[in-house]
This record gives C-alpha cells, structure tokens and sequence, in this order.
C-alpha cells in the first residue's frame, strides 16, 4: 500500500476474475485472453487464482513475477498451494499472494489483504477453502465474517470486496452466497476447473459465480494429460502426472463497477463470464514442461 493513497478515478473500473490457471498453456492462455478482454477497454485490476500455475502443481515466485509482469494484481490460491515448497517463502515475502484465510493460524502469509489499484480504487480481496470433500481448514463462514470486521476497521476501507471461495461443493458456495449478500460485492468459486453457468445477482447486491472455470488445457482431465489421468481412474496404478497439452481454454468473470465509488455505493454495472478457446501452440513445449 503506497503511503498516500491516490485519488479515486472517476471511471469506470473493470475488474476481471480468472480461476485456476494451469501450467504453462494456462499461463500462454491467459495472456492471449488478457490481450482479447483488453480490446473493449482497460482492465484496472486482475486477480488470478494460481494453486496450478507451476506445472499444474502449486506456485513459484518464477511463475508469479511472470503473471505479476502481465499485469496481475493479485493472485489467490487453494488446496495446492504447497505442491511446491517455495510457496513458503513466497508467502511470507509476497503480498500480492493469499493463501486461503481459515488454514491454521500457524500458516505463513495471510488470506486478505486491501489492494489500491493505479487510479485508487480499493479492492478488499479474500481468499477462503471450503471443507466439504476437501482437506482440513477452520471454519470459512467465520473467516469471513472476521476479515470483513477487519476491512471495516481499516483507515482506507475497500470500495469493493470480492472472495475467492475454493471449494468442491456448490451447497457450500451457495450457503456462503447467503451469508455474504449485504455484505461483500462478490463471490466467486474456483477449484472445480469448470466454469458454471449460475452468474447470479444476489437480493442484497452480492454477485455470485460456483465457479469461474479453468484458464488451461482444454482437452484434458481438469488440466491433467487425459492418457496417464485416465488410466489411472480406471486402474488405480498412478502414472506420472502431465499437463494437457493442444486447445486451451481461457475462462473469467469481467465486471465493470460506475462510481461513485464506496461500499454500498459501488455499483456493478456488468457483469459478464467469458469463455474463450485458443488453438494450441506450433510447438510441443507445454509437454516438456517439469515445473
Ligand atoms: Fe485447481
Ligand atoms: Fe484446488
């Protein structure tokens, strides 16, 4: 956070959500999907979930500075965060990236955090885990209801607030709709790599996605080599695990929020899902990717 906060701008702000991005036809995909959202107008602020960004498993501070250079604002995670061990450390060094708020207290890095955006507008962004079907993590309804107190109390409060809840059960998602309705601008779902076709303004002005879908390979098992993934369904032996490769799929959620600008006051003007394919690479690079 800079230490005078600039003045607000009086344009409109579009804020673009993308879901789990996988490997590296993940990352070649959002930058082509990047460069396509950009045609219609500038995108003031980008926040990608990258629990997949190396190699489909967990997040380097390579990967990250690469996404970061692309114009990435922040990036949230989830239940792969620690395939790779440098997300220790990036954690604790990096605060343009969340793990999810309700892992354990003992957990480095944080899971909220109020990001200005060049302009000045404020985006209070929070990053929660789910817990049915998923690993172990406290309670998110709470978590939530905590980082909100913690956002109303800041000096310069967010004039928007969005949750990245990463999770498996849409019961789960939709129940924490309800929860939020009133009281953050947006939910949405990432995990499940499939984008979901519930984009729903919620009574209280929360706007809600289950899920905004993969940014990967298209032809693949939720971003895995259908071969080895498929295999293994059907066997039960493990093979060695590989990013898909050919079509990609470029999936996010683009809103657009018209001053005057304040919670309560901010207000979605649009919102839309984007779902675009990209044809694959001449070269067979993404397969020899090992990281
Ligand atoms: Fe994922
Ligand atoms: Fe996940």
């Amino acid at each position: 956070m800079p230490a005078e906060n600039p003045p607000v701008s009086r344009e409109a702000i579009r804020l673009l959500f993308v879901g789990d991005v996988f490997g590296r036809p993940g990352r070649k995909a959002l930058e082509q999907g990047l460069a396509l959202v950009a045609h219609d107008g500038p995108i003031h602020g980008l926040f990608i979930n990258g629990e997949n960004l190396a190699g489909g498993r967990g997040i380097t501070p390579r990967k990250a500075e690469e996404c970061f250079r692309r114009g990435v604002s922040a990036i949230t995670t989830g239940n792969h965060l620690f395939d790779q061990k440098e997300a220790v450390a990036l954690l604790s060094s990096e605060e343009r990236v969340l793990r999810p708020e309700n892992y354990s207290a003992g957990c480095p890095g944080t899971g909220h955090r109020i990001y200005t955006l060049p302009g000045g507008f404020r985006v209070g962004l929070v990053n929660l885990a789910g817990r049915a079907f998923m690993g172990p993590a406290d309670c998110p309804f709470a978590a939530a209801d905590r980082v909100l107190e913690d956002f109303s109390r800041a000096t310069d409060p967010p004039h928007f607030i969005a949750v990245d809840i990463h999770a498996e059960a849409t019961g789960e998602k939709q129940a924490l709709a309800f929860h939020l309705d009133g009281r953050a601008d947006l939910l949405y779902g990432t995990h499940t790599h499939v984008q979901t076709n519930d984009l729903t303004r919620y009574p209280g002005g929360l706007w809600f996605v289950g899920d905004v879908g993969m940014t990967g390979p298209r032809w693949s098992i939720v971003g895995a080599d259908p071969v080895p993934a498929l295999s293994r369904y059907r066997t039960q032996v493990p093979l060695p695990f590989r990013v898909g490769d050919g079509e990609t799929l470029f999936c996010g959620l683009l809103l657009t929020v018209s001053p005057p600008f304040g919670r309560g006051s901010s207000q979605v003007v649009s919102a839309r899902l984007i779902r675009e394919i990209f044809p694959a690479e001449a070269s067979g690079e993404d397969r020899r990717e090992s990281e």
